[in-house]
């Protein structure tokens, strides 16, 4: 076994400080891209304390934490994402519990939101939204938390992936607007709903594999896109204007380099791709449609 294995830290280096450099150094030489932060990260979990505490009290005793911390150190080393360690992700200001069920919502997906919330003329005014593939039930419940009056429906083809949506609208009280169904993108839904959000499977099959060791936690279902990565788009798509209302728009979230394909796939479907929306890094993350036919003046 190496120095740096998963044992507990040894009883000799108890203060915080020092824990958190040795856990540093493991996680660097692991290959984790932000060593010192998720050492942090996971300390100040381990200890019960906030993250600055963390950094202010390196002298403080370890105590009891030391054997917690050392698993979560352990696990983040063998490149187990901060947020499955801690069962917890922050998206768009909520806490979303997180487990082996359902993907790790991303920051970059925040565009999808705000990009949803700005097709809204009336935020207080009554909507309907649908999100397909709702996994953690984190665009409903973030566009839930905004829109006061609206009510929404997610799907999901995990039962474990809805189970955890159900749990996390309960403990941020959106569950009485909000309910979720096991199935096939669309298939369930008979209505149609004033906003539709979806951030489908869009990774090449082929691609899977050399991605970082941390997306290897996720559930291949959320990642799987199919041979060219837009299996999940043409299923939707096709079904997509069923489900809008009069002058409703379904925002799409893309992965890099598939804005043009998804513009060309909603126009084979009787869909416009009316704006796109770049995520922080520059990349055309989500795509407003709406039927072709309509103009957002049918909204207003
Ligand atoms: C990339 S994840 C997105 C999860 C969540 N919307 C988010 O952004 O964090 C894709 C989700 O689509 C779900 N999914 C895959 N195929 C599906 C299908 N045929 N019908 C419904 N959901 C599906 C997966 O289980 C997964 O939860």
């Amino acid at each position: 076994m190496s120095a740096n294995a998963a044992t507990p830290l040894a009883a000799s280096r108890r203060t915080a400080g020092d824990a958190l450099a040795r856990a540093t150094q493991r996680l660097a030489d692991a290959g984790v891209a932000q060593p010192r932060l998720d050492a942090a990260l996971l300390l100040a979990a381990a200890m019960g304390i906030s993250r600055e505490r963390v950094l202010l009290d390196g002298d403080r005793a370890l105590g009891r934490a030391e054997q917690c911390y050392g698993g979560f150190i352990a696990r983040r080393a063998a490149r187990e994402p901060v947020s499955r360690i801690l069962g917890t992700k922050e998206f768009w200001s909520l806490p979303l519990g997180i487990d082996v069920h359902v993907f790790d919502p991303r920051p970059d997906s925040e565009t999808v939101v705000e990009a949803a919330l700005a097709t809204i003329p009336e935020r207080s005014a009554p909507m309907a939204v649908l999100d397909l593939g709702t996994g953690s039930g984190a665009f409903v419940l973030a566009l839930l938390s905004e829109l006061p009056a609206a009510h929404g429906v997610g799907i999901d083809a995990s039962a474990g992936a809805v189970a955890v949506a159900r749990a996390n609208a309960a403990v941020l009280g959106l569950d009485r607007r909000c309910r979720f169904i096991v199935a096939d993108w669309g298939a369930a839904i008979a209505g149609r709903f004033g906003l539709v959000v979806v951030n489908p499977p869009y990774i090449a099959r082929g691609d899977i594999a050399g991605l970082a060791p941390e997306v290897g936690h996720e559930p291949r279902r959320a990642l799987d896109g199919g041979a060219d990565g837009l299996d999940a788009y043409r299923a939707l798509l096709a079904d997509m204007p069923r489900l809008l209302a009069d002058g409703a728009a379904a925002v799409v979230e893309l992965g890099d380099g598939q804005a043009a394909a998804v513009a060309e796939l909603c126009r084979a479907h009787g869909l416009r791709v009316e704006s796109v929306r770049r995520d922080f890094g520059g990349i055309a993350r989500a795509a407003v449609v709406r039927a072709a036919h309509t103009s957002r003046k049918g909204l207003e």
